[in-house]
């Protein structure tokens, strides 16, 4: 039997289905497509069960050891963080960041315009953003000394858990931006949090309503036929 056989109602309940699934596969890709780092926020508080509903999608992404040993601090003390994001991280003028991009030799355009938007924005994005988050993961080996690639499976897995919730975060209208530490800032920060042994933190994560006129970096083009190989490279 095929669904043109089917009595009128069931071969309506079908075509609802189908419709529902494709219809949220598009929220899907509505969601990464809208997603881009936010480094400007408005002062609009992100709602406590939104919150938890973005971190939630965290705990829906894969884990190598299929634990999810994952934990979020949320940074709620406002005075404290901004001492320790003051302490730690050193302010870089625009000039500054033109001057950090040319001794990279960055040459593509749009990625030295992110930079340039970025470097100055380091700390104000930290303590602007509605909800700053720290990320931590179970680490069963010393996280900068790897031996082998799965040494970093717990890294990996951790950046699977804040890439769901940075697209949880966009289906919400919420967007955000993932910082790496400096050493000094990452032991601040441990400490600070109280952070248990055997747990390290990837990044910090600070999300919020964008500001009205935030910048979004436009992306470096991508051929998608040059970037797909079939067989060998
Ligand atoms: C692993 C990783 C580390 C990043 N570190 C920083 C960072 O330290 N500071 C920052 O402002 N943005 C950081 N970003 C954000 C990137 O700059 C951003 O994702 C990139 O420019 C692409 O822009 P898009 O997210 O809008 O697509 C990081 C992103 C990733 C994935």
């Amino acid at each position: 039997m095929d669904c043109f056989s089917l009595p009128v109602h069931e071969a309506l309940i079908i075509g609802i289905i189908f419709y529902k699934l494709w219809e949220s596969l598009m929220e899907l890709y509505e969601a990464i497509k809208t997603r881009k780092t936010i480094r400007d926020f408005s002062d609009k508080p992100v709602a406590r069960e939104v919150i938890e509903r973005i971190i939630s999608a965290a705990f829906l992404a894969p884990s190598n050891n299929h634990m999810r040993e994952w934990h979020f601090v949320l940074l709620d003390d406002r005075v404290k963080r901004d001492k320790i994001l003051l302490d730690t991280i050193s302010p870089i003028s625009a000039k500054g960041a033109l001057g950090i991009i040319n001794r990279w030799q960055l040459k593509d355009i749009s990625q030295r315009a992110m930079y340039l938007d970025a470097i100055p924005k380091q700390i104000s994005m930290l303590r602007d953003c509605a909800c700053l988050i720290l990320p931590c993961f179970r680490q069963y080996s010393p996280l900068l000394k790897p031996k082998t690639l799965s040494d970093l499976n717990n890294l990996a897995s951790i950046w699977l858990a804040i890439e769901n919730i940075l697209l949880a975060a966009a289906a919400e209208g919420v967007f955000g931006v993932t910082r790496i530490p400096g050493e000094t800032e990452r032991a601040r920060l441990k400490e600070y949090c109280q952070i248990p042994d055997g747990y390290e933190i990837p990044c910090l994560l600070a999300l919020g309503y964008p500001a009205e006129n935030a910048k979004r970096a436009a992306q470096v083009e991508i051929n998608l036929p040059e970037r797909i190989h079939q067989n060998t490279w």
